[in-house]
């Protein structure tokens, strides 16, 4: 496992996107919705930065088929929402944005649910990645096009809880995880 970004150089661009958020929703009603599970620790980072009236949800994104292979788009399940989101201004918090077809399908349900505006933030967008027509409008960084782990990120829900952002080296994936 190779450390690609510190906990001092992850904590810096946390408050160098927080900023950009707080100065983008400078009075107005924001909800913050993280995308489970992922999304956890910059969530929590991002309340505790920001400086202004918020409040937070989480989301939890599933594919809606019967068994194992994801076919569709990813559907939210709307019932985790507490609050309503009319009206408000809704930033969408997510881990990572790789394809991007995660934030592609979300976005939309979203803005179903009769919010003031839609914006989305992920702390990593890998280089060269995208294939979809949008981009997250807040990014923490850029990233090489590796697996990475840490700071929420989670590979078959291992390493979440790595302080600093850490690339998978392929001998270290496709074993089972040790209990
Ligand atoms: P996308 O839909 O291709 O943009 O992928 C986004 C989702 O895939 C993220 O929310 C992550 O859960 C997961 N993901 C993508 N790349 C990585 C990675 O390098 N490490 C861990 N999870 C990843
Ligand atoms: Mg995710």
């Amino acid at each position: 496992m190779k450390t690609l970004l510190t906990e001092e150089q992850l904590r810096e661009g946390i408050r160098r996107m927080a900023g950009e958020i707080q100065t983008h929703y400078q009075g107005k009603p924001l909800t913050l919705i993280g995308v489970l599970t992922g999304s956890i620790v910059l969530l929590a980072d991002l309340v505790r930065l920001l400086d202004v009236a918020l409040r937070v949800d989480m989301i939890q994104a599933r594919c809606d088929h019967a068994k194992g292979v994801c076919l569709g788009p990813l559907v939210i399940d709307e019932d985790l929402l507490s609050y309503g989101v009319r009206g408000r201004h809704v930033l969408l918090v997510d881990d990572i944005f790789h394809t991007g077809h995660t934030l592609w399908d979300l976005v939309p349900q979203i803005d179903d649910l009769g919010p003031a505006s839609v914006r989305t933030a992920v702390l990593f967008q890998k280089e060269g990645q995208c294939q979809v027509a949008m981009k997250p409008d807040f990014v923490g960084f850029t990233i090489p096009n590796a697996f990475v782990v840490g700071y929420g990120l989670d590979y078959r829900d291992r390493y979440r809880n790595l302080p600093c952002l850490a690339a998978l080296e392929p001998g270290e994936m496709g074993e089972e995880p040790k209990a």
